[in-house]
């Protein structure tokens, strides 16, 4: 029926908090940086390359998958008429399938930080699906979500394993404020990368074949230099990928190959590093069935249904609010800065 785009994040917003995630991040002894920069539409891009030109990045094709074999059982599971899809980037096919199998849909709520994700995406769907109303939010699904009045049962889905890519803390907090969110009926869809042989999980992220996986790394470099003024040399750096066995995720570096200090006008900073210095730039957290259970459960989720990719590779969980208390105390407070 109509499409509309509302940006619930000022630009301003946007630029204050680019700022202080470079002025924090940048300043601490070990320097990372959160991810979510990473996507200006050079980088909503290049992670489309990733999804379709890297051979060994087999998230997006299982989810997909998953998605072909099982869409139907989350329609019938939850009956939604509204789908809320958080960090949904293109029109992919995924978003397609599910708007396929829910059948009383009658309103589509895309949420992405990319503007120009969210208008490719929002346009294309109005013209496929000219009986449904999409609402596109320039939001952070992070911050507190101001969604436009819709229909229930809503169903909130944040696919791709875009979840591993908060720190626990950040994780924990969107949690809570998912249970926030849902109403009785309403259920949160996750889809989730699972823990695997750590060669297949490095080989995802170090992509030696393409180098588009590097070219994503480094996006976010060139994102600092375009609004901050930096004089970031992005081949100064190289893209590095490693698996950490105790936490169970994957991280993403950028290494600076030498000793070098970059100027940040825009925040009157000098940042020195070290030649062979670490910059982390993402972690793309693996997941279990039983611990995720409980991180929902303290949230007060119960996880309501469990699949599985037709190789195991990638699974979804169905949260909903629990009827009991949340079990444990969530002591709210900042997350900025944890990075
Ligand atoms: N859902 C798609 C795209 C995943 S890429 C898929 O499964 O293939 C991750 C998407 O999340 C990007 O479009 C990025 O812009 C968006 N994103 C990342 N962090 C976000 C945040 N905090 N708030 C809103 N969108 C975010
Ligand atoms: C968007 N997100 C879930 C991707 C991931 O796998 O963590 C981003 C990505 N990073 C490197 N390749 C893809």
């Amino acid at each position: 029926m109509t499409l509309t785009i509302t940006r619930t994040l000022p630009h301003d917003a946007t630029a204050a908090a680019l700022r202080d995630d470079v002025r924090c991040g940048l300043t601490r002894t070990v320097k990372s940086l959160p991810p979510k920069w990473f996507y200006d539409a050079h980088g909503s891009a290049l992670f489309e390359r990733i999804t379709t030109d890297v051979a060994a990045y087999y998230p997006t094709r299982a989810e997909r998958d998953l998605l072909a074999a099982r869409a139907g059982d989350i329609a019938a599971a939850t009956r939604a008429r509204t789908l809320i899809e958080l960090g949904s980037g293109a029109a992919s096919e995924k978003t397609r399938l599910l708007l396929g199998a829910l059948t009383d849909l009658h309103t589509y709520v895309p949420v992405d930080v990319s503007e120009s994700a969210l208008r490719e995406a929002g346009e294309a769907l109005t013209a496929e699906r000219p009986g449904l109303d999409v609402h596109g939010l320039i939001a952070d699904f992070t911050q507190h979500l101001a969604l436009p009045a819709a229909p229930g049962p809503r169903l909130v889905a944040l696919l791709g394993s875009t979840i591993g890519n908060l720190l626990p803390a950040e994780r924990t907090a969107f949690f809570t404020s998912m249970r926030a969110l849902l109403e009785p009926g309403d259920a949160l869809l996750l889809g989730v990368d699972l823990v695997k042989d750590p060669s297949v999980l490095v080989a995802a992220y170090d992509d030696r074949e393409t180098g588009i996986t590097s070219a994503f790394n480094k996006n976010v470099l060139t994102v600092i230099n375009r609004e901050l003024g930096a004089d970031f040399e992005p081949d100064a750096f190289e893209h590095v990928a490693l698996w950490d066995a105790e936490r169970e995720w994957i991280e993403m570096r950028l290494r600076s190959r030498t000793a070098q200090t970059v100027k940040i006008p825009a925040l009157d900073l000098l940042v020195d590093f070290a030649a062979g210095e670490d910059l982390r730039t993402e972690i793309s957290a693996k997941f279990r069935r039983p611990g995720l259970a409980v991180e929902l459960a303290r949230a007060g989720l119960d996880m309501a249904a469990w699949f599985t990719s037709p190789a195991q590779q990638v699974a979804m969980a169905l949260g909903v609010p629990a009827l009991s208390a949340p079990q444990g105390a969530y002591a709210p407070g900042t997350t900025a800065c944890i990075r």
